[in-house]
């Protein structure tokens, strides 16, 4: 089985979880390969939720040609659950997130959301966080000092060229790859997240910051994690 038949096996195993949810709730909706996965499986059952609420442009674009109803988060008074993604998740269910640029509208949905259900497959299961290069996404002109202030806690900072998003939405190479909320993504390499709530809290009180791709106080409640054998569960 390759990680694309992985991804749809996961996808239709949340498929069948959200499902036995009470009709009529709201559903949040993540974005990345693994999420789009989801969403197809999902797209023949759509009646069963009132509408969703989406963390990016893609996504949106996504659950609306399937004919699913896209709210507007500031309309959504409750949000019982949030399925998506995550680049690497630790055993406590700490996640680093934002591969796809979409860090900041998912971490919005998800601190609305009173569950998050990650999905993905097995090879994002990590001991320690900070193999993938941790996405921080800034207001562009922050670039010089957050970099200076990012590379105190030891990694490599880079700037995400728009070639380097796996998403490439049509955006000019040679470009700072522009995020939905009009920001630039530094990626950080080489961290070895050992406080991931403490570092999350020391990254976002650096100005400039608009979010890191660090998800440690919004962590996932449920995994569900699929591998050669099928999918597990662990909450
Ligand atoms: C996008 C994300 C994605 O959830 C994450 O990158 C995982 O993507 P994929 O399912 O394509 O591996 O955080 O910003």
């Amino acid at each position: 089985m390759n990680q694309d038949q992985l991804k749809q096996l996961v996808g239709e195993a949340a498929r069948d979880e959200v499902l036995k949810l009470a009709a009529g709730q709201v559903l949040g909706v993540g974005t990345g390969s693994t999420a789009n996965c989801f969403i197809d499986a999902l797209a023949p059952h759509k009646h069963h939720f009132s509408g969703t609420v989406s963390s990016s442009n893609a996504t949106t674009e996504r659950l609306l040609k399937h004919g699913f109803k896209v709210l507007d988060p500031n309309d959504v008074d409750v949000l019982p659950t949030y399925v998506d993604g995550a680049d690497e998740i630790d055993p406590a269910g700490h996640m680093i997130k934002g591969g796809g640029g979409a860090l900041t509208r998912e971490k919005i949905i998800a601190s609305m959301a009173k569950q998050f259900i990650c999905i993905c497959d097995a090879s994002k299961q990590v001991a320690v966080l900070g193999n993938f290069a941790l996405p921080v996404e800034i207001i562009p002109l922050s670039k010089g000092i957050v970099t200076q202030e990012l590379a105190k806690l030891g990694g490599t900072v880079s700037l995400r060229m728009a070639k380097d998003t796996r998403a490439d939405l049509g955006q000019t190479p040679s470009q700072p790859f522009v995020t939905d909320n009009g920001g630039w993504i530094l990626d950080v390499a080489g961290l070895k997240i050992t406080n991931p709530l403490g570092l999350e809290t020391q990254i976002n009180q650096i100005a400039g910051v608009i979010t890191v791709g660090l998800f440690a106080k919004e962590k996932a409640d449920i995994l569900l994690v699929s591998n050669v054998l099928g999918v597990s569960r662990m909450t």
